[in-house]
């Protein structure tokens, strides 16, 4: 057991999928995973295990914002082993050609801070994905049909942005999304020789100002497990 999460030595999976919500993880693990078990409830943090296609994996809560899913992602690597996170969230897309409900798999992600800048400091660290998980992703998006772009994200310390000039000006970089986690699960996975990717559904417009429904929400969640459980396993 750690501070953060309750589960006991070898309950977690060396896979761990990692939505913000942890009421998603239960959804997940039931719908995808074979014979999931409760692993984590501390402090409402679910987290679930259980096998997929014969390989064991952990679903596990990450919260929101980046300091929520430092914690669990040192834990899961440094505490219990965990060698690849996959972020499976949603995001709020910055450019027209961006629509809702197509997926952004993050390469790399640009902050204003992270948990880890105090480490860095004059450092301008590049958070980036595992390659081979990213080309796995890819794939499996595209065999299933999914409209998918791959570049560079956002990940903001705010989700009611005041800063209107900040998102244009990352716009004009050719960022694609903004979400709340991918730059420190990049940065805490690549400390410790872990591999991880952010795959992320387009929940909002900060163009269009269009939004997911909640039944296409749920239904887009699902893509983005199959999706992630594939790329895990190919
Ligand atoms: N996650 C989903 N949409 C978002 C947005 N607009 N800003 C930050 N995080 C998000």
């Amino acid at each position: 057991m750690t501070i953060h999460i309750g589960a006991k030595p070898g309950e977690i999976a060396d896979t761990v999928l990692m939505p913000g919500d942890p009421y998603r993880a239960k959804w997940a693990a039931e719908a995808f995973l074979k014979d999931p078990i409760c692993v984590n409830q501390v402090r409402g943090m679910l987290g679930f295990s259980g096998t997929w296609k014969g390989n064991r994996v952990t679903i596990h809560g990450s919260g929101m914002g980046m300091p929520s899913l430092s914690i669990y992602a040192n834990e899961l690597i440094r505490d219990y082993g965990a060698k690849t996170l996959i972020r499976i969230g949603s995001a709020g897309a910055m450019l027209k050609e961006v629509q809702i409900r197509d997926l952004v798999i993050a390469m790399t992600s640009s902050s204003i801070s992270t948990p880890s800048l105090g480490f860095f400091r004059e450092m301008n660290f590049a958070p980036c994905a595992d390659y081979g998980l990213l080309e796995n992703a890819v794939v499996a998006a595209r065999e299933r049909g999914t409209r998918v772009h791959v570049g560079g994200i956002h990940s903001s310390d705010v989700f009611y942005d005041e800063r209107p000039d900040l998102t244009e000006m990352l716009a004009r970089h050719g960022v694609l999304a903004v979400e709340m986690e991918a730059a420190e699960l990049y940065t805490v996975a690549a400390r410790h020789g872990a591999r991880a990717l952010a795959i992320l559904t387009i929940s909002d417009h900060l163009v269009t100002h269009e939004a997911l429904s909640s039944e296409d929400r749920e239904q887009s969640f699902g893509d983005m497990v199959e999706i992630a459980l594939s790329a895990a396993f190919a």
